[in-house]
């Protein structure tokens, strides 16, 4: 009975560390303006379309730090290339800054220095990361088929991560 119960315990733990794995996979972290980098003559809305931007996604704003800067504001500055009073200064003074977009909103970043007239800003809408692939078929799914994939794939999944964890217990 102890046994099975710290084997359960063990599962467990290794189910932990591989859905945090996953979810260090899943994130992005955007290259702004991609091989073009932060700068003027860039559409950044265009850049930005069709992407989606999920919570714990980064962006990487690359540009020439004697020029450009990285401000985030409201939306009413970023319509209006106000840099007067940014929400967040994200310039470090590198030309290479890391923007951890972790919470659900729209965020809005220009350049100051007279750069966002010319276009230099740019509209992230941060959604909610989707559901893992395999969770929103299985809930909708009729009970005799949510058994029949728990049999297919669920059951020799956690075989597989006990034996890899097995495994991993010998080597220590
Ligand atoms: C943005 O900030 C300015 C100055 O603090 C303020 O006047 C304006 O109403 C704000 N806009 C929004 C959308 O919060
Ligand atoms: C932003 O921060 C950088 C680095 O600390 C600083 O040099 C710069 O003056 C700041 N810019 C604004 C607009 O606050
Ligand atoms: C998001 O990241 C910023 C910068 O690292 C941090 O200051 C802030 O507390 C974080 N917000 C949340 C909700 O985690
Ligand atoms: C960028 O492209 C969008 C969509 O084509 C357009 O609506 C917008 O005016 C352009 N922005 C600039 C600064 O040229």
């Amino acid at each position: 009975m102890d046994a099975l119960r710290r084997r359960i315990g063990l599962v467990a733990v290794a189910f932990m560390f591989a859905a945090v794995m996953l979810q260090e996979v899943a994130a992005v972290r955007y290259i702004v303006g991609a091989n073009m980098g932060w700068t003027s003559n860039v559409n950044y809305t265009i850049w930005a379309q069709g992407k989606h931007f999920y919570n714990g996604d980064w962006l990487f704003f690359v540009y020439d730090r004697n020029q450009m800067n990285v401000l985030e504001v409201n939306k009413t500055d970023y319509e209006n290339c106000i840099s007067d009073h940014p929400l967040h200064n994200w310039t470090t003074g590198a030309g290479r800054d890391v923007v951890p977009l972790n919470v659900t909103k729209t965020y809005y970043f220009i350049s100051g220095k007279g750069f966002c007239f010319g276009g230099m800003k740019v509209a992230i809408h941060v959604e909610n990361p989707p559901p893992p692939p395999s969770s929103s078929p299985i809930k909708s799914a009729s009970p005799s088929l949510l058994s029949t994939l728990r049999g297919q794939i669920f059951v020799p999944a956690l075989f597989t991560v006990a034996a890899v964890w097995d495994a991993f217990v010998l080597l220590l």
